[in-house]
């Protein structure tokens, strides 16, 4: 199995269950033609050292993807029209193509991303701030998402043969977190469905999702068939939204950002991956350095600046009460390398913009009962580059335990059993992604049983879903609408309409 080889290192790894918005709809086996770009990153990017170099060299002054973002900007109502009317126009040849002949383009799109690996690196970093080691898996998953979207709309055509109607017009609005792999994956599942879209990604990411457009267009992609687009005013997205010619949007972003598209348009079927505030539980069955170096990485890869980040750590009996394993956290955290981008030890990179509001209060201030094991310490002057904290003594039911801060800072909760600390995760109202360090079969099986979030992850870090191996959606309010996991069989399903009940090929 290939994506078991390209997860290897982990001992005890179980896959995340697909179990929650998939609940209704059988999974099927993970056929065995399974895609695998997604490599081991330390060692890929070891091994590339003057590769990455040279992308780094590159890195600071790229202006990859002006050219396509600056003429993807719309100015009045009358262009949006045009592009939306013109998408939704093109849609019915891009239909007419067949599910075979979308999958070839489709897995060009793959080959065209790839190709451009290192041009993608670069602008992430140029304009993002990712560093290398996060930026490569990155990548990868942008290209298991052609080439796994590509098989899919094959099956799709299998199983639904004339009754799914895909969507005359998706809109798909990616974040600046992930700029390549979530417009990639948005787009090219809309693609792979039949569905013509139109890209308007955040301003902040608005090239890296350029040269992710460039890539699809050179596969064959039509450029009617998918819409780059960038948008001068508030005015015109909600004009965009409301649009009547558009049957679906994607959207991943604030939970406030989902509800505010609902009250543009109720009717509006919104496939929707919002907020998280994430924990991982470690009890005294787990293997403690495992532990310390998974929670430091799920908390503090991309400067914590991910929805599916670690923001709470729940340790168990002896593991709460020792210090043994807080010195390990210690020791994890501090050894991470906080920098810019197109420096060479670059681990930890810099926020997309200063903190300020509620995560800068995080960063700077403790609540009752809490204090530092490690403090936050600002690196820059503009308060972008920030020491990663950690602080212990969180109490249940606290403005640390349930508020989403989205940058460089880890709370310590403890428990005196894993039932309890399973009762602290499920307090919180989003559920998205959740950890459990364990050996113990049984804690194992609890856990699974019990804890109330989309994505679960065992004896590994809570970040970086594998295409097709480990699907990706959340639960509670970290979903709004309709729509299920990215990166799994059911996906495709949600970007069109049924005569009947869809079933899994
Ligand atoms: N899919 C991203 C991750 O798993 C959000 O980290």
């Amino acid at each position: 199995d290939r994506f078991l080889a390209s997860v290897g290192t982990v001992p005890t790894a179980v896959p995340s269950p697909n179990r929650v918005q998939d609940r209704t709809r059988p999974e099927p086996a993970a056929p065995t033609d399974g895609f695998t770009n997604t490599p081991d990153t330390d060692t890929a990017v070891a091994a590339n050292r003057s590769w990455g170099a040279g992308i780094r060299a590159r890195m600071r002054d790229s202006a990859l993807g002006t050219a396509t973002a600056d003429a993807g900007r719309l100015h009045s109502r009358t262009e949006l029209d045009d592009v939306v009317t013109g998408a939704r126009d093109a849609g019915a040849a891009w239909r007419e193509l067949g599910a075979d002949r979308r999958a070839e383009i489709l897995h060009r799109a793959g080959d065209e991303l790839a190709a451009r690996r290192a041009d993608l690196l670069e602008v992430m970093g140029a304009e993002c701030g990712k560093v290398l080691e996060q930026g490569d898996p990155e990548v990868s998953e942008a290209i298991d998402f052609a080439h796994y979207y590509a098989e899919r709309a094959r099956r799709l055509d299998d199983v639904a043969g004339a009754r799914f109607s895909p969507a005359a017009l998706t809109v798909v609005t990616p974040p600046w977190n992930f700029p390549v792999a979530i417009p990639a994956g948005s787009t090219l599942a809309a693609l792979a469905a039949g569905s013509p879209v139109v890209l308007k990604p955040a301003d902040q990411a608005r090239r890296s999702a350029a040269v992710v457009a460039e890539a699809l267009w050179a596969a064959g992609v039509p450029r009617e068939v998918l819409r780059y687009v960038q948008l001068d005013e508030n005015e015109l997205g909600s004009a965009l939204i409301s649009h009547p010619a558009v049957e679906r949007v994607v959207l991943t972003g604030a939970y406030e950002t989902a509800e505010l598209f609902r009250s543009m348009r109720p009717d509006l079927p919104l496939m929707a991956e919002t907020s998280g505030k994430n924990a991982i539980i470690v009890t005294p069955a787990a293997d403690l350095d495992l532990a310390a170096k998974d929670v430091a990485r799920s908390a503090f890869g991309h400067a914590g600046q991910k929805c599916s980040a670690a923001s709470l750590v729940i340790l168990v009996g002896s593991v709460a009460t020792s210090r043994r394993f807080r010195r390990q956290l210690v020791d994890a955290v501090s050894s991470l390398h906080v920098d810019l981008p197109w420096t060479e030890r670059a681990q930890v990179g810099p926020l997309i913009e200063p903190a300020s509001g509620k995560l800068l209060s995080a960063l700077t201030t403790t609540g009752p009962g809490e204090s530092w094991v490690i403090t936050p310490e600002r690196l820059d002057e503009h308060g972008t580059l920030w020491r990663p904290g950690v602080r212990e003594g969180v109490a249940a039911g606290s403005e640390f335990h349930l508020t989403e801060y989205f940058g460089p800072v880890l709370g310590i909760m403890t428990a005196d059993t894993l039932e309890e600390a399973i009762g602290l995760v499920n307090r919180v109202e989003y559920g998205l992604t959740s950890g459990l360090h364990s050996l113990d079969e049984d804690e194992i099986d609890t856990w699974l049983r019990t804890v109330e979030a989309g994505n679960l992850y065992v004896n590994r870090g809570i970040t970086g879903a594998i295409v097709q191996r480990q699907p990706f959606g959340g639960w509670k309010k970290a979903a709004v609408g309709t729509g299920t996991k990215a990166g799994g069989p059911n996906y495709l399903f949600g970007f069109g309409t049924w005569a009947d009940e869809p079933v899994a090929a």
